[in-house]
């Protein structure tokens, strides 16, 4: 995800790109990519969305080591057109919305310490390419992507962007999807590159999954800190670039600057249920954190 208030470093590209400079990672970070790679690729079978395991195969990333973004980028450009390119860290929103709209995915370079297994501040190499790069061999989706960008090109020049930005979260990070034979599968980057959430996401009775709507999301604030209290469930890529391609997003922001926005938990009358979430996570959670910080007790939780 970007942010608007960077400075960009001066060893970045007016694009705030850089070299991936492949060549320098040691063989402990090589072995820290092949080891999350064989924890997640064997936890997400049978969990994640058939699509994300072709693209994993069309661009053959099992092979072991951090992927030369060079390498994947040729594959991927033939595939869908899209390329990968690395930047430094978090980048302005605007030029964030640029590589999109153009078909660049960017990726963080650094990979995560043993330290850091499982609780990352910023995305890494990991997250970015393991978790995002797959579904964008996948024709639908790279135009999903695609649309994302100039979307949030046009939500820039409006000011809404953090309504946009919920769509991100819930999709391309946090997504669900229906699979064919109605259970539902993993496919947002932010569950398939975590190996607690790719189980609590599915199978924990603690969150709601509720039926993809593009204005009932725009209203549901998001948990940066920890697993998701609501996930959405897409019925299909073309559904999903459908509905938003469809929705007409003028009226639709102006719309929602009247809405106020659902509590982080709530299910509304209309709402599609797939699962009523009994949200026990969240309030062991909150109890564990008022027994930490007594002093928070009766402060609300955070909720975005
Ligand atoms: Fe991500």
């Amino acid at each position: 995800m970007a942010n608007t208030t960077l400075s960009r470093p001066p060893s970045t590209a007016p694009d705030w790109t850089i070299s991936q400079r492949w060549d320098r990672y040691t063989s402990a970070e090589h072995a820290m990519w092949d080891r999350l790679f064989a924890r997640q690729a064997a936890m997400l079978r049978g969990r994640v969305a058939p699509a994300f395991l072709d693209g994993l195969d069309m661009l053959r990333m099992s092979r072991p080591g951090i992927p030369d973004f060079m390498e994947l980028s040729e594959r991927l450009m033939k595939a869908t057109g899209w390329q990968v390119v690395a930047v430094p860290g978090l980048i302005p929103d605007d030029v964030f919305f640029d590589h999109l709209a153009n078909r660049r995915f960017v990726a963080g370079n650094f990979i995560r310490t043993p330290q850091q297994l499982d609780y990352l501040q910023e995305p890494d190499v990991f997250h970015d390419v393991f978790g995002h790069v797959p579904l964008l061999a996948n024709p639908v989706f790279a135009d999903y992507m695609q649309a994302y960008g100039i979307g949030g090109q046009r939500a820039a020049s409006g000011g809404v962007i953090e309504r946009l930005s919920r769509l991100y979260w819930y999709t391309v990070e946090f997504g669900l999807i229906r699979g064919r034979d109605d259970e539902l599968k993993i496919y947002g980057a932010g569950i398939v590159s975590s190996h607690g959430e790719s189980v609590f996401a599915l199978d924990d009775p603690s969150p709601n999954r509720l039926g993809f709507d593009v204005k009932r999301l725009m209203r549901t604030p998001y948990r940066i800190d920890d697993y998701q209290q609501t996930y959405f469930v897409i019925d299909s890529f073309d559904d999903l670039l459908h509905r938003t391609l469809d929705a007409d997003f003028g009226p639709l922001y102006h719309e929602l600057a009247q809405a106020p926005d659902y509590e982080i938990d709530t299910i509304g009358p209309g709402d599609t249920i797939y699962t009523r979430g009994t949200q026990a996570y969240a309030r062991m959670k909150r109890a564990h954190d008022k027994a930490d910080r007594p002093e928070a007790a009766g402060a609300p939780a955070r909720g975005d």
